[in-house]
Order: C-alpha cells, then sequence, then structure tokens
C-alpha cells in the first residue's frame, strides 16, 4: 500500500486517481475535469503532458537514459547549462547538478560551510534564514528553514545551527513598511556585531515565501538585507526552487534586485514539472576555493541521478519553450488578471507574477474554500489559512476568470 506524503492517513480521504493531463487539466479516472491551479506543487510550468517536452523526454531516453556524472558528460546537460548560462547573471558560472530541490539547498549550504573550511575561516559555521522559510525536507534544508513550521518542528532538536529574522510581510494596503524594514534591518545589524564573524551564509527564497503560505516582501527589503549581510563577509544563498522560471514575472526573482548571490538553487520548473532534477548554481570564486592537491578538499557530494539525461532534455525543451514570446506574453498577461481582479473581503490579498493569494479567516474556512473550489473542477491546495493560484502558464482567462468566481461567490456571502 501506498503512504503518501504530506497526509494524515487516518483522516485524509483516498487519494483521487489521476488517469492523464493535457494543459492546465487533470482528468480522473472515473472522467472528472480539475483546472490544476497550483500547477502541481509549483512544478508543473507549460501544462501537463506538453507534447514537445514528452517528445524530447522519448528521444532522450531511446538514445542515453543515465550514465555516471564523474567520468562522463553529456550533450543534454552541457547544452542546459549553456541556456541557462544566457539568462543567468553571468558571474554565476558553475553548476552543480542534483535531483530535487532540498538538495540543491543542502548542496549550496554545504558548498558555503565548506568554501569557509577551505579558505581557513573554521568559525563560520552558523546559518542565517528568514523566519518563515521553506528549503525542503532534509535536515539541512528543515535547519535552514527553522524550527516553527509544523513540517519541521518535530525534528527541530537535530537541527543545525541558525539565526532566524523577521519578515516584512508586503500586501495590498500596509502600512509602515519601509519602517519596518529599517527596524529589522538594524536588529540584525546588532546581532551581525556580536557573531558577524561565525555566520557563513543567508539563505532566502527571494521576495516570495512559497510553502509557508505565498508570503511577500519587497525587494527594497532584500537588497539592503544583502548589502548588510555582505559588510561582514557572510555568503547568500537565493532559493529559487519555487520562484524560478518567471513565477515572479521575471525569468528569476534575483532579476528584482541589483545584487548577486553567491548560489541559486533550481529545480521544480526546470524540467518543466517533467522530471526531478536540480542545479545549485555558484561563482568562479566558491569552485576555486575546492581546487586543491588535497582530494579532501573537493566537493565530494553526489546523487545517483545526477544531471540524469533525460531530465536534462527535458529541462532544455522546457527552457526553450518558456523564452518563445508568446509564452513571455502570456505570463504578464496572467499578472494582469491578477491586478485587475480581486478577492472579496479577505486579509493580506498579495500578488507577484502568475501567483496571487490571500488569508482566509482561519484553516478551517481556507479548506472551505478549497473544498468548494474542488466540487466546481478547480483544483486548489490551501497552506494554513491562506488561499493561493500558482497557475501553469497554459491557464486560460476562462478558468482563471472561473476560480475567481468560485471564491468570490462564498467570499461575497459570508461575514468577515
Ligand atoms: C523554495 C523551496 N525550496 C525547496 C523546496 C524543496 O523542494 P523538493 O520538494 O523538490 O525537495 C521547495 C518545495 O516546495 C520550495 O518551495
Amino acid at each position: 500500500m501506498i503512504w503518501r506524503p504530506f497526509t494524515q492517513e487516518k483522516t485524509a480521504p483516498p487519494p483521487v486517481k489521476i488517469k492523464s493531463g493535457a494543459g492546465a487539466y487533470l482528468f480522473s479516472e472515473s472522467g472528472e475535469k480539475y483546472v490544476d491551479m497550483i500547477s502541481s506543487w509549483f512544478v508543473n510550468v507549460h501544462g501537463h503532458a506538453h507534447p514537445e517536452i514528452a517528445a524530447a523526454v522519448c528521444d532522450q531516453a531511446k538514445t542515453l537514459e543515465h550514465v555516471i556524472f564523474t567520468k562522463f558528460s553529456h550533450d543534454p546537460a552541457e547544452k542546459l547549462v549553456d541556456g541557462l548560462k544566457q539568462i543567468l547573471p553571468k558571474m554565476l558560472d558553475r553548476y552543480f547538478f542534483s535531483d530535487n530541490g532540498s538538495t540543491s539547498v543542502e548542496i549550496a549550504a554545504k558548498m558555503a560551510y565548506q568554501y569557509f573550511q577551505n579558505i581557513g575561516e573554521k568559525t563560520r559555521n552558523i546559518f542565517l534564514s528568514l523566519n518563515g522559510g521553506y528549503h525542503g525536507d532534509t535536515f539541512g534544508a528543515m535547519s535552514l528553514s527553522g524550527a516553527d513550521s509544523i513540517y519541521h518542528s518535530m525534528f527541530s532538536p537535530l537541527f543545525f545551527k541558525t539565526v532566524t529574522i523577521d519578515v516584512p510581510e508586503y500586501y495590498d494596503g500596509v502600512t509602515g513598511i519601509e519602517q519596518k524594514e529599517n527596524e529589522i534591518i538594524e536588529k540584525l545589524d546588532r546581532k551581525l556585531n556580536e557573531i558577524g564573524d561565525r555566520i557563513c551564509a543567508l539563505v532566502v527564497e527571494p521576495l516570495l515565501q512559497g510553502a509557508f503560505g505565498m508570503r511577500l516582501y519587497r525587494a527594497q527589503f532584500l537588497e539592503k538585507l544583502l548589502n548588510k549581510v555582505r559588510e561582514f563577509g557572510i555568503l547568500v544563498i537565493f532559493d529559487e526552487v519555487m520562484t524560478g522560471f518567471h513565477r515572479t514575472g521575471k525569468m528569476f526573482a534575483l532579476e528584482y534586485i541589483h545584487s548577486v548571490p553567491d548560489f541559486v538553487c533550481l529545480s521544480k520548473g526546470l524540467t518543466g514539472g517533467f522530471l526531478p532534477l536540480a542545479l545549485t548554481v555558484t561563482s568562479e570564486k566558491i569552485y576555486d576555493a575546492f581546487l586543491s592537491d588535497y582530494k579532501k578538499k573537493a566537493f565530494l557530494h553526489g546523487h545517483s541521478y545526477t544531471a540524469n539525461p533525460i531530465a536534462c532534455a527535458a529541462a532544455c525543451k522546457s527552457l526553450e519553450i518558456l523564452r518563445r514570446p508568446e509564452v513571455i506574453n502570456r505570463i504578464s498577461e496572467i499578472s494582469a488578471f491578477h491586478k485587475n481582479h480581486v478577492f472579496f473581503n479577505v486579509a493580506k490579498r498579495r500578488s507577484i507574477g502568475v501567483v496571487t493569494a490571500f488569508d482566509a479567516s482561519s484553516e478551517e474556512e481556507a479548506n472551505f474554500i478549497t473544498d468548494k473550489a474542488w466540487e466546481n473542477g478547480l483544483f486548489l491546495r490551501p497552506l494554513g489559512k491562506t488561499v493561493y493560484l500558482f497557475p501553469p502558464y497554459c491557464v486560460s482567462n476562462e478558468d482563471l476568470k472561473r476560480t475567481y468566481d468560485v471564491i468570490n461567490g462564498y467570499l461575497g456571502e459570508r461575514a468577515l
């Protein structure tokens, strides 16, 4: 029998068996059709079973399905790196493959720590992270995510040491945001004056904290934060596992600021949602610190499916599609759609790129709203009391409008 992720199996209803997917739609075995309004955990970019990606996967499977990525390299991996080099900042020039979002962050954290070990700054063993971050479910990723989350609190006695800072939450109608941001930076400054030389890296989900509840903060804050930590020689890790590939309206959230992080973690949308693949991208400066006559100074880390050729082929095709003018155009249209539509009587409305969210009055209400959506053929999944839309780029305006109408149909009637 199957044991499902993130599921209290005692109380959860049995799973709905999905037979096929096409575009934004999922089709169940019993003949129902659902719009996948959360891109199946943020991975699906161009819609389900995209024929061009499916063909690329099929061709690659017939040519080379997998090969150990130490002695060997292959075209799909090299082509993918070439493609990404054209859209990531030039100074991020070293690409380390793995196979899921959590490991891409683990790798960045391990590299940051080992970088300082290798250059002789041996006391830098603390990480800095944002309150409410989510970086995955492996131990390193959990430590970086902080102990507060329902997903991770059970394991907190086993975490390595992190310092977390508050997030100046941004939403429609928020007041005094600049003051809140400055207060957080001032508090951080005091902390860094105490222990700044013990911290090896800051890790953030840039601008949008996903799994915590689609929480937004401003680019101005992120820029200030980076400037502050850099004063203390701290490295910066951007976890773009969820924000990458145009979710925030730009190819990467890092494009909203001027500073360039030392590491960028990519996964989820990387293959268009077809196959597990991840990358930790860093600079020549970091890479150079691992070059030595001593094997121990190398980055001795890897996964069996590192740079799987079929996954790389899917990623190359997904990237090619993503750069087409009509796709970029559609992303702008979805962003504009969110800007021009509102959910009634809700708290903390917020949107960035194709993502929009609001807070219901309680977790129960968020569940009620998403259940209502489900009855209307719309698949949404709340995060605590947050209801959010995170559609694939092929979603139609009709389906978006129907989603707003169904949710507003309930919200318009209920008292706050
Ligand atoms: C920002 C972020 N980082 C890391 C992860 C972990 O990715 P994975 O589930 O592929 O391990 C997630 C997953 O939701 C995420 O949203």
